[in-house]
């Protein structure tokens, strides 16, 4: 076992956990933040994408372990005050998701997209989600999502 001190949207977090553990297995199983997915047991669909640092990471292939001391952000703290995120309410308002169980992770993905690249050509847009995998939309409103929020 290893203990862990993570910060994960903005609440300090102390946990002990087996040295094997994958990080999305600690968010979901013993933190109950569902909100980040398992799609695949090949690290091919990107449900399970989360911020680590800031940046996109898809949560299945890291070890719960390897975050000590990391600052965390799931898709449950992408809100605000009961207020979507701009690109949580872009996906809604382009119907960009059906089903919707891919859709935390392309959302996270989204939002450090826009922070790296403030205004991604559609190319840029779908190179980016290359690491997702969307088995309903046909993918074309998560890419109309990702416009809307850049203007
Ligand atoms: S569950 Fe992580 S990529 Fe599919
Ligand atoms: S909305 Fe169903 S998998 Fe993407």
């Amino acid at each position: 076992m290893v203990k862990i001190s993570i910060n994960i949207n903005d609440r300090a977090y102390s946990e002990e956990v087996e040295d094997n553990a994958l990080l999305v297995e600690l968010l979901r199983d013993k933190l109950g933040l569902t909100g980040t997915h398992v799609g695949c047991d090949t690290s091919q669909c990107g449900a399970c994408v989360i911020h680590i640092d800031g940046n996109s990471v898809k949560s299945c292939t890291v070890l719960a372990a390897q975050v000590n001391g990391k600052d965390l952000t799931t898709v449950e703290g992408l809100a605000s005050e009961g207020k979507l995120h701009p690109i949580q309410k872009s996906f809604q308002n382009n119907h960009a998701l059906q089903c919707g169980f891919c859709t935390p992770g392309l959302v996270m993905s989204a939002v450090d997209l826009l922070k790296k690249n403030s205004s991604p050509s559609e190319d840029d847009i779908r190179e980016w989600f290359e690491g997702h995998i969307c088995r309903c939309t046909g993918y074309k409103n998560i890419i109309k999502a990702v416009q809307e929020a850049i203007t």
